[in-house]
């Protein structure tokens, strides 16, 4: 059922990878949010011709939920990258896992939500597919507790 549920958010990450803006490194990120309610939002990398300002998937997407008021409902989260070609589609056997920044941004997301949120993360040919638990990702994570926040 987990393994489903991911696979579903998975393909929906990826439809998204489709309006990745990627034009310096060529490579596509989507990702997709679940929120409690079982509706889905989505992000893709943005990149900008000032490298270091690019923000990835994962990122967007939460922001993106939390703009909508509902950073407090996110339940899972699917993450899917590779090569991207003109036509959208990605490539590749790599697995994607949230990048170190956005692990700290997914912590926060689970902090507030009160869920050891989900990570789905799957390679562009499907051939790689794991799950993980936030805290598995980010251990020993600093968060609003750290600032006497609840
Ligand atoms: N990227 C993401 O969107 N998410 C990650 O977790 C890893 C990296 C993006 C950033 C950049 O646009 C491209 O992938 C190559 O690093």
């Amino acid at each position: 059922m987990r393994e489903v549920a991911g696979r579903v958010l998975v393909e929906a990450a990826r439809e998204a990878a489709r309006h990745a803006h990627a034009p310096y490194s060529h490579f596509g990120v989507g990702a997709a949010v679940l929120l409690a309610d079982g509706s889905v939002v989505t992000g893709t990398n943005f990149e900008n011709a000032s490298y270091g300002l690019s923000l990835c998937a994962e990122t967007v997407a939460i922001a993106s939920a939390s703009a909508q008021g509902r950073l407090r409902d996110i339940a899972a989260i699917g993450v899917i990258g590779g090569a991207l070609a003109k036509d959208g589609t990605i490539s590749g056997q790599g697995l994607v896992t949230p990048c170190g920044r956005c692990r700290q941004i997914i912590n926060e997301a689970a902090d507030l939500s009160g869920t050891n949120v989900d990570i789905y993360c799957a390679s562009a040919d499907g051939s790689a597919f794991r799950h993980f638990r936030a805290s598995e990702l980010l251990p020993h994570a600093f968060g609003p507790a750290d600032l006497g926040i609840r």
